[in-house]
């Protein structure tokens, strides 16, 4: 049974969440890789609506063993909360694995994500402010404090001290704000540490024997290729790397492990956050987007951009995410638009972009070349397989798959479980 990358392949907010959900149902086991409770991913099964934002999203079927990589970050109060409401609504955490090598977000963390985020004012990033930049920044500066930490107390109390050290002179003498005490900050991580003890595994094992025992296992991504570190729209991207990539790294596998990499895309695309969006609509067709789209982020509430699919990004999300299919979610949103577009290149300065500009500056100032397509009016929501959709909106996504390069292998036209449908 195949291992299997999902991946977003744009700015996030994709319905990565449910994809991988539909894929957790007859998986063995479904590993989140990066990123941190950042993300959020609304599940809906009949009428039960789950938002999580850390745990993965096959932690409702039993039969599941969902394991956050260490890759990701880990707020480990944002954890133990998120298990508590599964427990409240019937669901069973207790399969959870985490990794020992995974890095803590701790509250300094939260702290300059904020008051840098104000700092930066007019240039802010437009982060979700839980402190995600800056625990990657620690473990990439090696001040990062491990789940494994919390089991050595010795260990948590020293490296606790040498960071704040350090922290405190950042948030006092730059920020101008309160220093932060170690030891309630030591006392608190110590509680969580008995909590997570039965859930703390070697992950790279667990996966690795998953993978070599046959069973299927499903690489869970947060984010989107276009916030990716090193492949997105730097510095408006997240800090970790949502491409299919990371899912190696922040799993401890290898690349010949990977047997399909699903990218998820929008039938349009949406941003949240400042940076560059080359096919932002800024009229009442983004407007309507936004209102029929429901686009508000899961974790801030936050308005997001939107805008027409933009195929110059999609490709590029395939080259570097190795996308080997794609999955067209929200379709339906599209309906009663009358004509639809697809950008398929830009130009810029006299210059036609087909493959995404490798010099950043070009996504601000380019404008997109579109294609117009023939829309739909009709109600697709209830529509259960591609031959029953309508010509127009069949014929919409040949073309993606044609400019992508790589199969449409699922189509999505609501939020219900059943919405979503393969082509075939
Ligand atoms: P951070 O990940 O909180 O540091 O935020 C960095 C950028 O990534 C900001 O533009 C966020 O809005 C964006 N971002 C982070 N997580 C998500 C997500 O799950 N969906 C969409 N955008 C996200």
């Amino acid at each position: 049974m195949p291992a299997t990358v999902v991946i977003g392949a744009q700015w996030g907010d994709e319905g990565k969440g449910k994809v991988a959900n539909l894929l957790a149902q007859g998986a063995d086991v479904v590993v989140r890789y990066q990123g941190g409770n950042n993300a959020g991913h609304t599940i809906v099964i009949g009428s039960e609506k789950f938002a999580l934002s850390l745990v993965p999203s096959g932690v409702i079927y039993p039969t599941v063993t969902p394991v956050i990589g260490n890759g990701c970050v880990v707020d480990p109060k944002v954890l133990l909360d998120e298990m508590a409401t599964l427990r409240g609504r019937g669901i069973d955490p207790d399969n959870l694995r985490l990794s020992g090598n995974a890095h803590l977000i701790m509250p300094y963390h939260r702290k300059l994500d904020a008051v840098k985020e104000r700092y930066l004012g007019r240039n802010q990033i437009g982060t979700t402010k839980r402190g995600i930049g800056p625990a990657y920044t620690d473990k990439y500066s090696r001040q990062g404090i491990r789940v494994q930490d919390l089991y050595d107390p010795g260990i948590l109390a020293s490296k606790l001290e040498d960071v704040l050290n350090e922290k405190n002179l950042i948030l006092s003498r730059i920020y101008n704000t309160l220093p932060m005490d170690p030891e309630p900050i030591v006392e608190e991580y110590l509680g969580y540490a008995e909590t997570l003890a039965p859930y703390v595994t070697d992950t790279s094992l667990l996966v690795w024997n998953a993978i070599k025992g046959n069973q299927t296992v499903v690489f869970e991504g947060a984010q989107g290729t276009l916030l990716d570190i090193d492949h997105g729209t730097y510095p408006f991207v997240t800090s970790s790397n949502p491409v299919a990539g990371g899912a190696l790294t922040g799993a401890g596998i290898g690349p010949r492990d990977i047997d399909r990499v699903l990218g998820i895309a929008k039938a349009y695309i949406t941003r949240v956050g400042t940076g560059p969006f080359p096919t932002e609509l800024d009229d009442e067709i983004g407007e309507r987007m936004v209102e029929i789209g429901g686009e508000f982020g899961t974790v801030t509430g936050r308005r997001r951009r939107c805008g027409w699919l933009d195929m110059v990004a999609l490709r590029y999300a395939v080259r570097v995410g190795g996308i080997t299919e794609l999955a067209i979610m929200k379709l339906d949103v599209l309906s009663g638009f009358g004509s639809v577009r697809i950008a398929t290149s830009y130009e810029a300065g006299g210059e036609r972009y087909d493959d995404f500009p490798r010099q950043q500056r070009v996504l601000y100032g380019c404008t997109p070349i579109y294609e117009d397509h023939a829309g739909w009016d009709e109600d697709i929501s209830g529509v259960r397989s591609l031959d029953d959709l309508p010509k127009a909106a069949r014929d919409y996504l040949a073309r993606i798959e044609e400019l992508a390069g790589v199969p449409v292998s699922m189509v999505s036209v609501g939020p219900d479980r059943e919405a979503t449908f393969l082509p075939a």
